[in-house]
């Protein structure tokens, strides 16, 4: 592994235009559990139950106890991990111009990146289904379940569910960024959800390197991946800045 690491090293302080793929594993580290794997969300529920839009929207109370909830207890007190600030770090070096991530946790943010693309939209927000109203997460009361805006309608995470489509915006944006890097770096995802996970795929038929830095391989590891970091995010993103340090 410190091969791997010397080496994306080199290759990272020399690009100009790094673009980050991130998923789940990158807020293990910050206490927030992944979905898929050991300890992971699905395999306590059925993602295609409580996940899916339409099951929401015909029990939102079920999905708030049972999902929701929960979540927001535990994304209300998450700080980032080394491996966020890591990468906040790599856009004040004018290395890294933007993070695509699929998760919701803000963490990216609250790390101090300025271009983070929300593919899976935000939990930081819950909106009215009658009014549109939006209120952040951390206002809502949750006395009542489902919460309801002051209008009486339901509120709902501004997350993408199952069954919904990614904002075009976002899409489009990534797809172009991802075709226009000289680095992707991946981290943290299992690249199983499509269309997220073909942002590495765009990037590789357009030219760039990708480092992949996950302790679990993917379907992106053995075809995709030119670089692969077998190991937990902090941990070794915090090698690879003192590397990066030390060619500065
Ligand atoms: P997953 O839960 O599918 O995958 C998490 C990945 O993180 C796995 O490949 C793990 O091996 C890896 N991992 C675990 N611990 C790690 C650590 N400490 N450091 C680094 N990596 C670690 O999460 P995503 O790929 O983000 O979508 O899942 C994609 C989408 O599926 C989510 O955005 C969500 C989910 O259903 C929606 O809800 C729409």
């Amino acid at each position: 592994m410190q091969d791997a690491i010397k080496e994306a090293a080199r290759e990272i302080a020399e690009a100009k235009n790094l673009v980050v793929l991130s998923g789940a594993g990158i807020s293990v580290e910050s206490g927030i559990p992944p979905f898929r794997g050991p300890g992971g969300l699905w395999e306590k529920i059925d993602p295609m139950k409580y996940a899916n839009v339409d099951y929401f929207l015909k029990n939102p109370a079920e999905v708030w106890q049972v999902l929701i909830k929960d979540m927001k207890e535990v994304l209300d007190h998450a700080q980032p991990n080394d491996a966020h600030l890591g990468l906040a770090r790599l856009e004040r070096l004018g290395i890294l111009t933007t993070i695509i991530t699929q998760n919701v946790d803000g963490l990216h943010q609250k790390a101090g990146n300025t271009d983070v693309i929300e593919f899976h939209g935000t939990f930081a927000w819950q909106y009215c289904l009658d009014c549109s109203k939006r209120i952040p997460t951390s206002e809502v009361n949750l006395s009542q379940i489902p919460p309801y805006c002051e209008c009486g309608g339901i509120l709902r995470p501004d997350c993408v569910f199952f069954g919904e489509m990614i904002p075009t915006q976002d899409l489009y944006r990534s797809q172009q960024l991802s075709a226009a890097c000289d680095i992707m770096l991946v981290i943290g995802t299992s690249a199983l959800v499509q269309p997220s996970a073909h942002m590495p795929v765009i990037a590789k038929n357009s030219g760039a390197k990708i480092i992949e830095i996950n302790p679990a391989r993917t379907p992106l590891s053995s075809q995709i991946s030119d670089l692969i970091i077998m190991g937990k995010a902090a941990p070794s993103m915090n090698s690879l800045m003192d590397e990066i340090n030390s060619l500065q």
